[in-house]
């Protein structure tokens, strides 16, 4: 194992590190009783990554002596529901989880937002730890402390902000990871270098199509100059009350189209964080505040690396530009009555707006459904 690199989150209170490495697995238990001394550990996973890396995890854990837990619940975008989140917090409960244990959330985003979520409401309040598995996880859900479920009417409609103690990102775990898993951990990637690092947008130029192929030096620095770049953010405005917002970059769009599909897998997460940057892109550029040209970069990085740039074509659903506005105007960054959009001057540099005008938002929205 490589010497794993440090970021830390410094919050006002309770900050903490991430730690980014290969094989990091193998010294989670070591690592954990350094930090955290004798607790008992409930480790939270779902059955793919169960089969995966559980025997690795829990073997580290017992070479350090922990008494552990384990609980495995059903992967998916289906297992942000209430009644998932309540038999997690039951069998939690009835396994002994105590106010001084340490829940692990071992798995993708779908796992971190479920037992982050599970984690701040159990007992008012229990510490965890992220052990991020796929890309998406590792460079963004499993870092900031939002947590949450999906409602029908919304995506990530109930949560909590509750940082984890620790983040645990093994990039070795990646290798395992389906090819349109880890592009649509990539769009996220790319956010980070559109937002707010233009150098980084260029060095995704150079290195994003090894990165996507599974070049590991590639992938550990994108981890880590993420995981910077997010800690940074999160460490200014824990809660989103200004600079965090950026971090939302096409996610307005895509929370609709994710919604519109009851969050099924037909469309990725990521997927549709691509597509609604490119959507952020366009309306930038035709409000005057972009170069077109901007959005044509955008739009060939994604061609490049084989992202999505248009909503696909689906065998029995209609998308509709005015659905996609009705679960527009019921997102929760909705401020009085105002659709809160981030949009963009350039690549690297994004900002706030919420003076979008509905028929140049329906214009872009309708562009981008494959007809
Ligand atoms: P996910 O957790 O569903 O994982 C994607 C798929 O990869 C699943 O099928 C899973 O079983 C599989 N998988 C996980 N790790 C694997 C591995 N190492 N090898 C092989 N397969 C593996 O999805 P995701 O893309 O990680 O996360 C998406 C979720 O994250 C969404 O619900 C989204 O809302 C949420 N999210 C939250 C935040 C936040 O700040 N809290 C930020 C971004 C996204
Ligand atoms: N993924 C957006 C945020 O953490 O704020």
């Amino acid at each position: 194992m490589t010497t794993p690199s440090k970021v830390t989150v410094a919050l006002k209170s309770n900050s903490y590190d991430i730690l980014i490495g290969d094989n990091l697995l193998e010294v989670a238990g070591e690592v954990l009783r350094e930090r955290f001394g004798s607790r008992r550990i409930f480790i939270v996973t779902e059955d793919r990554v169960a089969g995966l890396y559980l025997d690795r995890l829990r073997h580290s854990l017992f070479e350090a002596h922990y008494e552990i837990s384990e609980i495995i619940v059903p992967g998916g975008e289906g297992s942000k529901e209430f009644h998932v989140l309540q038999g997690l917090i039951e069998d939690l409960l009835e396994a002994g989880v105590a106010r001084d244990s340490l829940i692990i959330a071992f798995g993708g985003g779908v796992i971190g937002d479920l037992v982050g979520f599970a984690a701040s409401i159990l007992l008012r309040g229990v510490d965890y730890v992220q052990v991020p598995t796929t890309l998406l996880a590792q460079v963004d859900s499993a870092v900031g402390g939002k947590t949450g479920i999906n409602s029908p009417l919304g995506k990530n409609l109930i949560g909590s902000f509750h940082q984890p103690k620790l983040v645990l990102s093994d990039t070795s775990l990646l290798d395992s990871l389906p090819k349109r898993e880890l592009l649509a951990g990539y769009a996220e990637v790319v956010k980070y270098s559109l937002i707010g690092n233009a150098k980084f947008f260029g060095w995704l130029e150079e290195n994003g199509v090894a990165l996507v192929s599974g070049q590991k030096s590639a992938r550990e620095h994108a981890v880590a100059t993420c995981c910077k770049m997010k800690a940074e953010i999160v460490s200014k405005d824990e809660r989103e009350d200004g600079q965090r917002l950026l971090l939302n970059l096409g996610h307005t769009f895509g929370h609709a189209f994710e919604a519109d599909l009851d969050f099924d897998s037909r469309l990725l997460h990521g997927e549709a964080v691509a597509i609604g940057s490119l959507m952020a892109f366009d309306l930038s550029a035709r409000l005057g505040y972009c170069a077109a040209s901007a959005l044509e970069e955008v739009r060939l990085h994604y061609e490049k690396v084989k992202l999505p740039t248009l909503l696909p074509r689906l065998n029995e659903h209609v998308w509709s530009a005015e659905r996609f506005l009705s679960h527009m105007n019921r997102d929760k960054k909705v401020r009085n009555g105002k659709k809160v959009l981030i949009l963009v001057r350039r690549i690297g540099e994004a900002f706030v707006n919420d003076q979008v005008g509905e028929s140049i938002l329906l214009d872009v929205l309708d562009a981008y459904i494959d007809s």
